[in-house]
């Protein structure tokens, strides 16, 4: 949720900026802006929309000077307009400020401000700027200030602040919310986000929660909220830049969904030692959690439902935002798997915080490399799949379902294993090579208010992920069903053409599911069957390769990717930007 940057350096800061939120805008596309300082001027360009629009608008790109700071956003307090849209001034503009997160406690610290403050929006933001300006012309000390007012913030954030008095200095605060310094040469960078400077350094330095850094153009200085000095090295980051184009597509979705031929191989790839201690300690008893939000959610159902069957533990798995029960029951005796593309999500992090102090194992499963998660894992697998941009996860969470795989084969001693996951390669591009077939379904779903997806044991998590696709890309009301509730409330939705998708790979879950989709026909239901054969039930059946039992998940779900990606473009809508949705969600 909202990317914030900053630039000091020899070259025109607002250019690198606007690059930088063009890169960030999967964070946040409702607003954005830009500000920098010039002969002591300050420069503050902002407005609502999206980035490309702003900037034909209003030249974002075109600030001097050669330190500023940028936005983008994505609204919680306040809600989307000019006003609102960050960089936030304070009254007497010595304090420019962007930020990421929620402070919880603005209203209060609101009252507690002098009277003589002048707001210019409704955003939690803001209060913060006020706070260090009056902090600031007390102590004229920018470190001590910002301690200060850090100290006095609940909730979560990441700032970077420029004190209009030092347009050579600019500072971040690090505070359960991301943000990295990026090592130039002659200039640096500090953002959200390495993905918004990787053209320019993929040198690196993470800060850690309850870290400030004071960053100049050749220098970078960190210490903790108690003022102490912190020694952290430079990590060397392997993405290329060229990872985050678009190619020959149209949409960074749609790339992506034809990149998991080649992502689910490049998911095998873990380190032999590390992967070894992950599936060892799975093996030692301890009672066993995982937890995520959306796709990763999904994932975490499908790991328990496999994992049940090779360990002797209770395995639970259990959302991110729903995990107060889940957590009291925590002890040193205690796995928790965290899954997650971003390693930031707020929930999870609120998950995790202070289970450690309890002995409890993390072991992750995340892609975004140096992201808090994997700092704050005991052990953890990386997705290998480079950055995810589309805001719906595609590949990540194919690359998620190939590791559990090959934990699983591990666990199954399958010998064979990695050969099986890789050969799903060649079925994922045939699969591709067919989506000329699914015009006629896609038509169907463009026309209907709701559909449902119906999905037994293993395959139930996949329709949820399906219909979580359909409504984040194409807006359409989509319910993801294990199959045998329907006649628990759903068959008194269906009427003459409600389209239900029918996940039915030949497995012992087959019948029971076929009879399911018979009881929806038999109420004027359209039913799209997922299956490697086809049978009269079906009105439009899409054909999937044979494979294992075991992953068909992996398989069945690629054709629900592209009905949503079609769909959305067959409505005009953005699919690498669904409205109001965001990819990395730092917030509660
Ligand atoms: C957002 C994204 C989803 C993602 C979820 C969890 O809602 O739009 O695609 O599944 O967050 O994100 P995570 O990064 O923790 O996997």
């Amino acid at each position: 949720m909202c990317g914030i940057t900053g630039y000091i350096g020899h070259k025109d800061a607002a250019p690198i900026l606007l690059k930088s939120l063009k890169r960030m805008e999967y964070r946040g596309y409702d607003s954005a802006g830009i500000s920098t300082i010039h002969k002591d001027k300050i420069i503050i360009k902002k407005d609502i929309g999206r980035i490309d629009s702003i900037n034909e608008k209003i030249q974002l790109g075109e600030a001097e000077g050669k330190i500023g700071v940028a936005h983008t956003r994505w609204a919680t307090h306040g809600g989307v307009t000019k006003e609102n849209a960050h960089p936030h001034l304070s009254c007497n503009k010595e304090v420019i400020l962007v930020h990421n997160g929620i402070i919880e406690n603005y209203r209060k610290l609101l009252k507690g401000l002098s009277n003589n403050h002048n707001f210019q929006s409704q955003t939690d933001s803001e209060v913060i700027s006020h706070l260090i300006e009056e902090e600031y012309n007390k102590l004229k000390d920018p470190i001590k200030t910002l301690q200060n007012i850090s100290k006095k913030l609940n909730g979560s954030f990441a700032l970077i602040v420029i004190f209009s008095d030092r347009a050579n200095e600019i500072y971040g605060v690090r505070k359960y919310a991301p943000l990295i310094v990026g090592i130039g040469e002659n200039e640096n960078f500090i953002s959200s986000d390495i993905v918004s400077f990787i053209d320019y350094t993929d040198n690196v330095i993470f800060l850690e929660d309850k870290e400030i850094v004071k960053v100049t153009q050749n220098s970078i200085e960190i210490l903790n909220f108690d003022g102490d000095k912190i020694t952290r090295d430079k990590t060397h980051v392997a993405w290329e830049a060229a990872d985050i184009s678009k190619e020959e597509f149209s949409h960074h979705t749609i790339k992506e969904i034809h990149e998991q031929s080649s992502t689910v191989k490049t998911a095998l790839n873990q380190d032999k030692e590390e992967f070894e201690k992950f599936v060892n300690e799975l093996l030692s008893g301890k009672n066993i959690f995982i937890t995520g939000s959306g796709s990763s959610f999904h994932i975490a159902l499908i790991f328990k439902k496999m994992l049940t069957k090779f360990v002797k533990s209770q395995v639970q798995a259990f959302l991110s935002s729903e995990s107060e029960e889940y957590r009291e029951l925590m002890d040193e005796n205690s796995i928790l798997i965290p899954i997650s593309q971003s390693g930031e999500t707020a929930d999870l992090h609120e998950v995790i915080r202070n289970l450690k102090d309890k002995g409890v194992t993390i072991l992750s499963i995340y892609n975004t490399i140096g992201s808090s998660l994997s700092r704050v894992s005991d052990i953890s697998l990386n997705l290998n799949c480079g950055p995810e941009i589309g805001v719906a996860a595609t590949k990540s969470f194919t690359s998620q379902l190939a590791i559990v795989y090959k934990i699983i084969f591990e666990l199954g001693k399958v010998k064979d294993g990695n050969e099986k996951i890789e050969e799903l390669s060649e079925q994922i591009k045939e699969i591709i090579s067919n989506e000329k077939s699914l015009h006629e379904i896609i038509e169907l779903l463009n026309e209907s208010n709701d559909v449902y997806f119906l999905g037994r044991s293993i395959h139930h998590p996949i329709a949820l992920e399906g219909a979580l696709k359909l409504k984040e890309l194409a807006y359409i009301h989509a319910e993801g069903m294990a199959a045998g509730e329907i006649k628990h409330g759903t068959l008194a939705l269906v009427e003459e053409g409600t389209p239900a998708i029918i996940i039915n790979p030949k497995d012992e879950s087959y019948e029971d599911t076929m009879n399911n989709a018979i009881e929806m026909k038999a109420r004027g239901a359209k039913i799209i069957g997922i299956s490697v054969e086809d049978n009269e039930a079906y009105d439009y059946w899409i054909k999937i390769p044979k494979v294992d039992n075991i992953l068909y998940p992996l398989i069945e779900l690629i054709p629900l990717q592209l009905l949503a990606y079609y769909t959305a473009i067959r409505r005009k809508n953005n699919p690498d930007y669904p409205r109001n949705l965001a990819k990395s969600v730092t917030v509660k």
